[in-house]
């Protein structure tokens, strides 16, 4: 094991308020054993809350920001989790194929990705699914995060501000319509099997695997 710093953890502030309701929405999913893979951990505060409520799976992180692996690390020292949750992998979505053992690739029943699609670019919202149908099996289920546009809905003020600002940052980031989502994940053979309003004009959007 390599030397942890535990002040490398990182505070990522929106994680304390939405990992209740997002555990909520993952509960139906949660396999009684297995792995699930999360796509773009971050500070790792979800992985290690989510590990502990749900101690029969293994929560598998990943990110492909060094500083936010060292965070995940640092955070699974801090919960003393390191007999049950694997070292953060270094997946970036686009660099395929993803470095995934064929044991693990065996052992994954399902994938999480929390507010990445809106702050990549949408290539990375293509590369998740593309890629994601090459280790899951049927019925298992992929759950994005984050706030979305929908066609024939109003767009809440403080989503429309959010984009702007995230276009700002960056031309090529920003929320995507739903429908957009839907259309390439349907492609790769997903199926969409819940919608769950979450606080804040957030969504859950599980698919699942045909
Ligand atoms: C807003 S943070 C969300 C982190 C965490 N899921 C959360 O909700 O706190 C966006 C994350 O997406 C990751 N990310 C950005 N581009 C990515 C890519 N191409 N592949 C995988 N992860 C990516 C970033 O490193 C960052 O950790």
């Amino acid at each position: 094991m390599e030397y942890v710093n535990l002040r490398d953890r990182l505070n990522f502030p929106a994680t304390l308020r939405n990992r209740d309701s997002i555990a909520s929405a993952l509960s139906r999913y949660i396999p009684d054993r297995g792995v699930i893979l999360e796509i773009a951990s971050g500070s790792g505060e979800h992985a290690v809350f989510f590990q502990k409520r749900y101690p029969s799976i293994i929560w598998q992180t990943s990110d492909p920001q060094v500083l936010h692996r060292k965070s995940i690390i640092s955070w699974i020292a801090h919960h003393g989790l390191f007999s049950m949750m694997p070292q953060p992998l270094d997946i970036d979505v686009e660099k395929r194929p993803w470095p995934i053992t064929n044991e693990l690739r065996s052992l994954i029943k399902g994938i999480v990705c929390i507010n990445m699609i809106h702050i990549s670019p949408w290539s990375c919202t293509k590369a998740l699914f593309e890629e994601s149908k090459t280790f899951l099996h049927q019925n298992h289920f992929l759950l994005l995060y984050g706030p979305f546009f929908r066609m024939n809905n109003e767009i809440p003020e403080s989503n429309l501000k959010f984009d702007k600002s995230l276009r700002s940052q960056n031309k090529l980031w920003g929320l995507r319509y739903l429908e957009r989502v839907n259309d390439i994940a349907f492609e790769n053979g997903f199926e969409l099997d819940k919608i769950i309003e979450m606080p804040s004009n957030n969504l859950s959007v599980i698919y699942r695997l045909n």
